[in-house]
C-alpha cells in the first residue's frame, strides 16, 4: 500500500488578500497627502483573455484605493497614435504606472511600445532599463509574475541560499527574470527550456522548481525530488476545459513539500504585485517631492 502524503498548498489568494490590505493602507496614507496612486491600462484590440485581465486589474485598483484609467482602442489603432498616447501619459501627473496589455496587434511593434514607457512608470517591469536594473541588482521595477513567485517563497519563509532552483521556461516575462531573482537570493539556478537534453535529470536535483512554459503536464511526479517546492506559473485549459497549470498537480502534490495550485496560486499574485509596483512608483515620487 502506498501512503498518500499531500504537500502544503501555497495559497496565492490568501497571500494576496494579506498584501492588498497593506497596499490599501499605504495608498490611503498617500491619498491623505494629495497623491492618489494612479495606473493607466491600455488595451488595443478585443482579445477576450486580455479583456478579462484588464478588467481584473482595474477592479483590483478600485478595491485598494488606487486611481485607474482604462483606455480601450480598436485593433486598427496605429503605432504612432499609441506612442503619442504613451508620451502623454508619461507626462500626466495623476498617472504613476502605465501598463500596455500584451499581446498587441501584429502591425504594432511591441518592443518599441514598451520602450516608449518612462522607466519610472513602467510598473510591468518590461522596459530594458528595468530588466537591466534587475540584472545588476539595482532598484527598479520587477515584472509582476516572477515578483509574485518570490513573494510566495517568502511567505513560507523559504531560505533560498545554497538551494538548487530549476526554472523551466526562458521567457522575458517570467523565466529569465525569475532566474535572476532566485540568483539574487543566493540560490544556484538552472534554466531549462525546449532544447534542454534531459529535463527530468535537472528537475530531480531541484529544491525549487518554477514552471513557466504554457503547456500542460510539463512537470510530473516522477520528475520531482520529495519535499521540493513547486511553483506553477502556467495557465492552460485541460481536456474538459477546466483551468490548469503546467504541473500535473494531482501527481506532484503527493511528492512535493509545497505547491501552488492553478487557479489560486501565482495568478492572483501577478495583479497584487502590479498594485505594489504602482504604489511604489507613487511613493518614490512623493519622497522625491518631499526631499526637493
Ligand atoms: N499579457 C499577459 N500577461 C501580461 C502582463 O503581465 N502584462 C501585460 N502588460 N500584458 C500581459
Amino acid at each position: 500500500m502506498t501512503i498518500s502524503r499531500n504537500s502544503h498548498l501555497m495559497d496565492g489568494i490568501a497571500l494576496s488578500k494579506h498584501l492588498r490590505h497593506d497596499i490599501a493602507r499605504r495608498a490611503a496614507a498617500l491619498t491623505a497627502h494629495d497623491i492618489t496612486p494612479g495606473l493607466a491600462v491600455i488595451l488595443v484590440g478585443d482579445n477576450p483573455a486580455s479583456q478579462v485581465y484588464v478588467r481584473n486589474k482595474v477592479k483590483a485598483c478600485a478595491d485598494t484605493g488606487l486611481h485607474s484609467v482604462l483606455e480601450k482602442y480598436p485593433d486598427s489603432m496605429g503605432e504612432a497614435e499609441l506612442l503619442a498616447r504613451i508620451e502623454a501619459l508619461n507626462h500626466d501627473a495623476s498617472i504613476h504606472g502605465i501598463l500596455v496589455q500584451l499581446p498587441l496587434p501584429a502591425h504594432i511593434d511591441a518592443h518599441k511600445v514598451l520602450e516608449a514607457i518612462s522607466p519610472a512608470k513602467d510598473v510591468d517591469g518590461f522596459h530594458v532599463a528595468n530588466a537591466g536594473a534587475l540584472m545588476v541588482g539595482q532598484p527598479g521595477f520587477w515584472p509582476c509574475t516572477p515578483y509574485g513567485c518570490m513573494k510566495l517563497l517568502e511567505s513560507i519563509n523559504y531560505e533560498l541560499k545554497g538551494k538548487h532552483a530549476v526554472v523551466i521556461g526562458r521567457s522575458n516575462i517570467v523565466g529569465k527574470p525569475v532566474a535572476l531573482m532566485l540568483l539574487q537570493k543566493n540560490a544556484t539556478v538552472t534554466v531549462c527550456h525546449s532544447a534542454t537534453a534531459n529535463l527530468k535529470a535537472m528537475t530531480l536535483q531541484a529544491d525549487v522548481v518554477v514552471v513557466a512554459v504554457g503547456k500542460r503536464n510539463v512537470l510530473t511526479a516522477d520528475m520531482v525530488k520529495p519535499g521540493a517546492v513547486v511553483i506553477d506559473v502556467g495557465m492552460n485549459r485541460n481536456l474538459e476545459g477546466k483551468l490548469c497549470g503546467d504541473v500535473d498537480f494531482t501527481g506532484v502534490r503527493e511528492v512535493a513539500g509545497f505547491i501552488t495550485p492553478v487557479p489560486g496560486g501565482v495568478g492572483p499574485m501577478t495583479i497584487t504585485m502590479l498594485l505594489v509596483n504602482t504604489l511604489e512608483a507613487a511613493e518614490r515620487l512623493a519622497h522625491a517631492k518631499a526631499a526637493s
